[in-house]
This record gives C-alpha cells, sequence and structure tokens, in this order.
C-alpha cells in the first residue's frame, strides 16, 4: 500500500548564508524526495514565534526565533514515501555533534542553534507547517 506523505523542510539562515541551498535540495533528491513547493522568504520575528510556539516555555525559545528571523530561508514541502521519517532520518540529529554520517546536519550543521535544517517531526505537524507557510 501507498504511504505518499508530505512534510514541511526549511533551509535555515547559516545554510542559506553559505549557499548550500542547492547541495541540500540535491541531498534531498537523491533519496527520492519531490520538491513540490519552495519559496525563499525572511520571516519576522513574531512569525518565527508562532512557527516554533510548541518550545515557548524552553530556554533557548528566545534565541531560536531571533535567529529563524535573522536571514533569509528557503521553506518547501517534499514529498515521498514515509516523507516525515525520511525526512528526519537524512538530517540526522539536532544537535550536528551527535548526527549519523551522511545526514545533512552532519554535513553542513555549526551548532544545535545553526543545524541547517528544520523538519516537521509528525505527520500532523506536517499538516500544521505546511499550512503556516503555504496556506493561500
Ligand atoms: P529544529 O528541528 O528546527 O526545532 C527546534 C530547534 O531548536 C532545533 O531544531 C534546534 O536548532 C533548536 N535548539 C536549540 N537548543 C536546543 C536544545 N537544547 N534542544 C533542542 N533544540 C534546540
Amino acid at each position: 500500500m501507498s504511504n505518499t506523505e508530505q512534510t514541511l523542510s526549511i533551509i535555515k539562515p547559516d545554510a542559506v548564508e553559505r549557499n548550500l541551498e542547492n547541495e541540500i535540495k540535491e541531498m534531498f533528491k537523491n533519496k527520492g524526495f519531490v520538491i513540490v513547493k519552495e519559496k525563499k522568504i525572511q520571516i519576522e520575528k513574531s512569525e518565527a514565534e508562532k512557527f516554533y510556539k510548541v518550545h515557548e516555555t524552553k530556554p533557548f525559545y528566545n534565541d531560536l526565533c531571533t535567529y529563524l528571523s535573522s536571514g533569509p530561508i528557503v521553506v518547501m514541502i517534499l514529498e515521498k514515501e514515509s516523507a516525515v521519517l525520511g525526512n528526519r532520518e537524512l538530517m540526522g540529529a539536532t544537535n550536528p555533534t551527535d548526527a549519523e554520517e551522511g545526514t545533512i546536519r552532519k554535513k553542513y550543521g555549526i551548532s544545535i542553534d545553526k543545524n541547517s535544517v528544520h523538519g516537521s517531526d509528525s505527520v500532523d505537524n506536517a499538516k500544521i507547517e505546511i499550512d503556516f507557510f503555504f496556506k493561500d
């Protein structure tokens, strides 16, 4: 049975700033992801606060929102079989130091904050996050 899913991916400011957009997109395409929609934008801090609301009680929330709104980002809808889990595997652990070889964060991540990419953590959150950026 087919289990085609969509997930939201963000190429974060640290990666866009280093011109890694195309390399990272190639890693997705090489794993069979189709980029259904994409746009390069810069968001306001207030929008980052809404996007990361789930983390609002965390000590890193303020810095995280300042960072995500600090420069251009690329937001993408990725599609393939089991896209949510597949994307999380390809991204690697949140902290690049813990990420496995072959993952995006291992290859390009600088720190737990500047970890180059974000990806939805569940099918439900993928729908919410896709709507957040792509609802007309
Ligand atoms: P992301 O997958 O975008 O989701 C939330 C982000 O918070 C995470 O990636 C990290 O970049 C950032 N972050 C900063 N500090 C921490 C921490 N201690 N634990 C988890 N995420 C953190």
